[in-house]
């Protein structure tokens, strides 16, 4: 059935993750809410410790959430049974920073790729020849070479490896994929190439993107919007050319000065930079996180932040200092 491409494919309305450590309970995702359109990329970036990754497990129902919803084709998954996650879970998919570490070395590339068909049982439907003219139609779509299938993980190199953790989430036809910092270990050059393989696939599939990374030039290259994240909350949300053109935020504004730049029309705007460590959102205070290291910060910043639309699609915690 083809998907409405008016509707949101994924949603996450109010969604917290904690974690139970012996300091005090993490709050490593707080209150996020964002909606994914069909065919889109929403970037994720912020510093490590942010909550990237367990926002992108959390929303897979790779680990359970502490409250909020996370919606599939406008359904709450959060509280579906096994079976009923077992018929979606096939649509939503997930690729990391170093496949390595999740390809069996013992396994042959075409084993591994053919690995997620027996895993959901969907092999059982189909005959040894439909799973050969699947697995070649993949590696092609993915850019893998048809000799690569007798290979192993260690004769491949970290792009071809990233290529075949993309194959193995790509042989489940999936409409949804959480790219969790997949080219962050990767050479330059090699980068450029999984981006455009990832935006290739996006457009010949209709695939959404929730791209995670800690980089601004490959968020800005391959999203749409982008969400912007500071110890656990979203700080600012815009489309991805409104973000780099009118950061609101402190943080997305000192994140950004962090970028060097050559553009001499720049270089005389005014400069933040952040100062002191990012700390563990450990029982945290109300307020915003930032505080402690925003030149801005004043006696209301103690006060609880919430999104606040500033211009259409645009939406800031805070616009503190913004000239
Ligand atoms: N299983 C866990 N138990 C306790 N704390 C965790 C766990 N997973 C992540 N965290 C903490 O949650 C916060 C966010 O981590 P993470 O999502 O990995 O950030 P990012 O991907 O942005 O680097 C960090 O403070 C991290 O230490
Ligand atoms: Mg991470």
């Amino acid at each position: 059935m083809p998907e409405d491409k008016n509707k949101p494919i994924i949603e996450a309305i109010n969604l917290c993750k904690y974690f139970k450590t012996p300091k005090g309970q993490l709050h490593a995702v707080e209150d996020v809410s964002f909606s994914l359109m069909p065919g889109k990329t929403l970037g994720v970036v912020g510093e490590s410790g942010c909550g990237k990754s367990t926002l992108g497990r959390t929303i897979l129902r790779l680990q359970p959430a502490t409250s909020g919803e996370v919606r599939y084709e406008g359904e709450n998954i959060l509280n579906y049974n096994r079976k009923q996650m077992n018929r979606i879970h096939q649509n939503m998919q997930m690729i990391f920073q170093d496949p390595y570490s999740s390809l069996d070395p013992r396994m042959s590339i075409r084993a591994l790729i053919t690995e997620p068909l027996e895993v959901l049982g969907t092999k059982k439907n189909m005959s040894a020849a439909e799973e050969k003219e699947k697995v070649s139609e993949i590696m092609d779509m993915c850019g893998l070479p048809k000799y690569y299938n007798n290979l192993y993980p260690h004769e491949l190199d970290g792009g071809m490896r990233q290529r075949v953790g993309l194959a193995r989430a790509m042989i489940l036809d999936p409409k949804f994929i959480v790219c969790d910092e997949p080219v962050s270990a990767l050479d330059v050059s090699i980068q450029a190439q999984i981006l455009n393989l990832l935006l290739d696939l996006q457009d010949r599939n209709g695939l959404s993107y929730m791209f995670i990374t800690h980089d601004l030039a490959v968020v800005k290259y391959i999203s749409d919007e982008i969400m912007v994240m500071y110890m656990g909350q979203v700080v600012e949300l815009a489309e991805s050319d409104e973000l780099f053109a009118h950061p609101m935020h402190p943080y997305t504004r000192a994140l950004l000065n962090s970028i060097p730049t050559i553009d001499l029309s720049r270089r005389n705007r005014e400069r933040i930079t952040i100062r002191g460590e990012v700390s563990s959102p450990i029982n945290p205070a109300p307020g915003c996180r930032f505080a402690p290291r925003c030149p801005y910060a004043t006696e209301a910043c103690r006060q609880n932040q919430c999104l606040k639309q500033v211009s259409p699609g645009h939406f800031a915690a805070c616009t503190e200092g913004f000239k």
